[in-house]
């Protein structure tokens, strides 16, 4: 077998992770815990080339710096794993938008499956979780689908730092996310620079990693129930106090537009007029929104006429990443 394809789901954190205890292994300050998107997949086809280069092709590009990140990532590999082979890579998201939704987590969690698969390094699913994380930290949870934990570890090696599987997408297969996409420009701090700049100089941020982490294991026990609205009220308090510490912040961290505000207002309100909708954000202006597949329209028909919205993307759980060995 000389190529493989992967395809492999973006996730968006309900307990969140921002900010590491070791930048080299991008080991967390915290165990953080997601959901993977079904709607937001990324598809990668890997080979083994000859010559002493690799070719990586994202999104049609063959320059940018996109490709950084992703050259160390494979140095990185060759490095761990004693490989001295060379790799062609073209990789594509499979979502309508260029939207600055592009995401690291789909993208090093195919890379990882690719090169395990092409190199028959015979890693686990744990194994390939603390790979993936080598590439960025949300990407050690897109191993999985469904639900999924990242234990932060407490070993300096990283070696107890992985993802695990909470429940599969077909345990709630009502569980909806609504991804309104507010901007097609890609984000202006990257998460990297920002949640670095969080840990040194927001004075929120202890308090945040003790009420975080603190929120997981109600969480756990709320998706084994299917207890939404539990679900829901951990995820939107635990997004309110990282934007905290993004706000508090030196420089402050305002990842948030005008667009931004106007649907939080506006889920906002209909939360308190009876739907269950709860709110979270990440490192950019785009606003989620967890909700049950009996309340989209109604979200959706709210939303429509504000304006700086350029898309809603309806979601349903992502299943596990798909291998193909050609
Ligand atoms: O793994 P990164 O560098 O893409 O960081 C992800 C940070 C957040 O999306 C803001 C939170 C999270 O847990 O996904």
């Amino acid at each position: 077998m000389n190529k493989v394809h992967v395809i492999s789901h973006a996730n968006i954190a309900l307990i969140k992770y921002w900010g590491k205890r070791d930048h080299q292994l991008i080991l967390p300050s915290k165990s953080s815990l997601s959901v993977g998107v079904a709607a937001l997949a990324t598809r990668t086809t890997l080979s083994i080339i000859d010559g002493k280069k690799d070719l990586i092709i994202l999104e049609g590009n063959e320059n940018g710096k996109l490709l950084e990140p992703v050259r160390h990532f494979l140095d990185t590999t060759r490095a761990l794993f004693g490989i001295n082979k060379f790799f062609s890579i073209y990789s594509k998201n499979l979502f309508p938008t260029a939207s600055g939704l592009a995401s690291s987590a789909s993208g090093f969690s195919a890379l990882a499956i690719g090169l395990n698969s092409l190199c028959k390094l015979g890693l686990n699913k744990q194994q390939l979780s603390i790979l993936a994380r080598h590439g960025s930290g949300s990407a050690a949870r897109s191993i999985f689908g469904g639900f999924v934990l990242w234990h932060k570890g407490l070993k300096p090696d990283g070696s107890d730092s992985y993802a695990e599987q909470i429940a599969t997408n077909n345990d709630w297969p009502t569980f909806r996310i609504l991804i309104v996409v507010t901007t097609r420009a890609a984000k202006k701090i990257s998460s990297r620079t920002g949640m670095q700049a969080s840990l040194e100089t927001s004075p929120n941020y202890t308090h945040w990693l003790a009420q975080s982490e603190n929120r997981i294991g109600p969480m756990i026990d709320a998706i084994s129930r299917q207890d939404f609205s539990t679900v829901g009220t951990l995820a939107q308090a635990d997004w309110e106090d990282m934007r905290d510490v993004m706000l508090s912040t030196t420089p402050t961290l305002d990842y948030w537009s005008a667009t931004s505000h106007t649907i939080i207002a506006t889920i906002t309100k209909l939360k308190m007029a009876g739907v269950a909708c709860y709110i979270t954000t990440d490192a950019g202006p785009h606003v989620k929104i967890l909700c049950l597949a009996q309340d989209a329209l109604t979200i959706k028909n709210n939303l429509y006429h504000i304006a700086g919205i350029v898309e809603v993307i309806e979601s349903d759980l992502a299943q596990e990443p798909i291998l193909i060995e050609e």
